[in-house]
Parts: structure tokens; C-alpha cells; sequence
């Protein structure tokens, strides 16, 4: 079990899961140490805002890096000796963008993420290594809700191949070096201090502006919608129970992290439209490159071994993000 005297890496803390895994973790006593290069992939006032937040703990550190660059990493490595528990956030994130810039994903998803596993690697008596991969490696799967235990070597995006690639990159290691590693696949992460590139955020932001809302595939889209505070109490549940490492097996697991209700676009728009008490206005569109029709996450595995258990409906969770937005941008 994790103790709140261990320290903590947590990559991407600037980041909208990162952030809220590291004030929910401050909160809780743990020390936390920071990394983030506060790229400018969407607003950076968001992320400095973000870190604000966390700067008033005085059990934070952060550092301004980049996850990709070995020398800068393994100074910072050397300087705190006694962490033992990775969090790697940080990444590339956004499917369609992988579209534009291909190399970032692979500078911060495939770099970044082999020289997070050589730090683990080289630290006796490390303990666990946790990343974030995607509900976008299930690609063009067909089978619902997706499994951990379903084949997914059909990914219809760079980002997802990233991801992918992140899993068995990491399943290597853990069998080479015995790392104890939990790779969790998120479902549609949303709520207060989220991606303004991700949907909720920009349609509320287009309603809020008398701007037309893009809904692809002419609304014919369903989504896991995982509330961020569901996906927190998901990852402290990852750091309460690392694989074990006294079988044979490699020590890796890999989990979803999702809200296992799939919800219309449609519906989850009414929510938004009911929450600002305006109407939106619908630009049809058909299905984007690199986007998949729906998801939606078994979490049999996570119930069982994480004690995970999700309870933020929509009709609950889009309210509360609103609600946030609105203090946010004062509106
Ligand atoms: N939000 C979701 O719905 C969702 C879904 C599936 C997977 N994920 C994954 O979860 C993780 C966190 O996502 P998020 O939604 O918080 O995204 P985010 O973009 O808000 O956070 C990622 C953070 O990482 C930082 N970063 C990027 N490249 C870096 C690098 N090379 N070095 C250091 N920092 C770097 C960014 O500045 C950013 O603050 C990512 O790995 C993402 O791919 C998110």
C-alpha cells in the first residue's frame, strides 16, 4: 500500500488529469514532484493557472521539462533518489491533431515514454510505474463494450498507435527488468479544468458564443463520458495495487478507465444546452479521419482488481464542469 511519505513523479502535472490527481493527492498529504514543459498545444494560461493551484502546497515541486529529453530528465532523476512511483501523464493527447503534427506524438508519447521506463529501470527497489494510455488503441474494434482481454492492433490514429506502442514498450520492460507497471486506458475524460480542445469544452464555449457546434458523423456518435473525479479515484486505486511480481508472468496489467455507459453525442449536447439554459446551434458534419463511431469500457477488471467503481452520471458531471467554466471565464 501506498504511504503518503512516498514521494510521487507525476508527468504532464500541468495537464488536466495530471493536475487533478496531483491536488487530490496534495490534499491527501502525499509529497508530489511535478513535471511538465507547459507546451502550447492548447491555452497556456490554463496550465499556469492549473499549477498555481498546485504551487500553494508546500508538499509540490515542480520542474518545467520535457519527459523526451534524456539528459534534462536523468538531472532531476538523480536530485530526488527516493522516488520509487511514476505517474506518466504526459503526452501528446488529441486524436485529430495527430493528423497535423505526427512528430509530436512520437517525441512525447514514444521518446517521452522510454525515458520515463529507463529512469524506473535504473532505481533499485523501484516500486511502480503507472501511464496513461488511451481507449483509442481499440481502433476499429467492433465488439462492445471493449475489453482489456479484446485483440486491438487496429488503431485508426497515430495517437492510438502511440498509445499502443506505449503498452508494449512497457510490457517489454516489465518483462526484462521486472518493473511492476499498470498501463490504464481512460474513456472520454471531462469535467472542471478540462482540454479545451476535447468536445464538451468546445461546445460549451461555441454555445456561450452564439457559434455553431460541429458534430461529426451527423450526431451518430456514442461515447464513454468518464468523469474526471471517477478517473482520479481510478489511478489512486492503480497506486494502491501494482501487479504483483512474484509470479513468472511480467509484471504489467493494463485497465480500463471508463464510466461503462455509452451516450449519445446528441444527449450529452442536451445535457450542456440544459446546463447554460441556451440552445446550440448544430453544424452536421460527416465522420472525421481518425475518429471511432462509439466506446464504451468494460470495467470488469478495474472493479475487481483497482476497487474501481465510477458514479458521476452525465446528468451530474456536465453540470458541475459548466459550473466551473463559467467561474473560470467569469461569465
Ligand atoms: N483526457 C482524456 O480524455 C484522455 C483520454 C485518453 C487518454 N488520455 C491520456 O491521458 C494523459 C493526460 O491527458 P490530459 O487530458 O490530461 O492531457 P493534457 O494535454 O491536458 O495534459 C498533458 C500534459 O503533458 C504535457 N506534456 C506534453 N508533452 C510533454 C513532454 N514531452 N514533456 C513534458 N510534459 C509534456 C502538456 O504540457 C500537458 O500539460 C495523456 O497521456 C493522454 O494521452 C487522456
Amino acid at each position: 500500500m501506498l504511504t503518503s511519505s512516498s514521494p510521487i513523479l507525476v508527468t504532464g502535472v500541468a495537464g488536466f488529469i495530471g493536475y487533478s490527481l496531483a491536488s487530490h493527492l496534495l490534499k491527501n498529504g502525499y509529497l508530489i514532484i511535478g513535471i511538465d514543459n507547459l507546451n502550447d498545444y492548447y491555452d497556456v494560461t490554463l496550465k499556469h493557472a492549473r499549477l498555481e493551484n498546485l504551487k500553494s502546497f508546500s508538499n509540490f515541486k515542480f520542474y518545467q521539462a520535457n519527459i523526451a529529453e534524456r539528459s534534462q530528465m536523468q538531472q532531476i532523476w538523480e536530485l530526488h533518489p527516493e522516488i520509487m512511483h511514476i505517474v506518466n501523464l504526459a503526452a501528446q493527447a488529441g486524436v485529430r491533431y495527430s493528423l497535423i503534427n505526427p512528430f509530436a506524438y512520437i517525441e512525447a508519447n514514444i521518446m517521452g515514454h522510454i525515458v520515463m521506463l529507463e529512469l524506473a529501470r535504473h532505481r533499485k527497489g523501484f516500486k511502480h510505474f503507472i501511464y496513461a494510455s488511451s481507449s483509442s488503441v481499440y481502433g476499429g474494434n467492433t465488439k462492445l463494450p471493449f475489453s482489456v482481454e479484446d485483440r486491438c492492433e487496429t488503431p485508426v490514429s497515430l495517437y492510438a498507435a502511440t498509445k499502443k506502442a506505449d503498452e508494449l514498450m512497457t510490457q517489454s520492460y516489465a518483462h526484462l527488468y521486472r518493473i511492476p507497471s499498470t498501463g490504464l486506458r481512460f474513456f472520454t475524460v471531462y469535467g472542471p479544468w478540462g482540454r479545451p480542445d476535447m468536445a464538451v469544452f468546445l461546445f460549451t464555449k461555441a454555445i456561450v458564443n452564439d457559434q455553431p457546434i460541429q458534430v461529426f458523423n451527423y450526431g451518430e456518435m456514442k461515447r464513454d463520458f468518464t468523469y474526471i473525479d471517477d478517473i482520479v479515484k481510478g489511478i489512486v486505486g492503480a497506486l494502491n495495487s501494482p501487479p504483483s511480481n512474484e509470479t513468472a508472468l511480467p509484471p504489467h496489467k493494463v485497465y480500463n478507465l471508463g464510466n461503462n455507459i455509452s451516450e449519445k453525442l446528441l444527449n450529452f449536447i442536451h445535457y450542456i444546452e440544459d446546463s447554460l439554459g441556451k440552445k446550440a446551434i448544430l453544424k452536421m458534419l460527416p465522420l472525421q479521419a481518425g475518429d471511432v463511431q462509439e466506446s464504451l469500457a468494460d470495467i470488469t477488471a478495474s472493479e475487481r482488481d483497482l476497487n474501481y467503481s465510477p458514479t458521476t452520471p452525465i446528468s451530474e458531471g456536465i453540470p458541475k464542469f459548466i459550473k466551473w467554466y463559467k467561474e473560470y471565464y467569469k461569465i
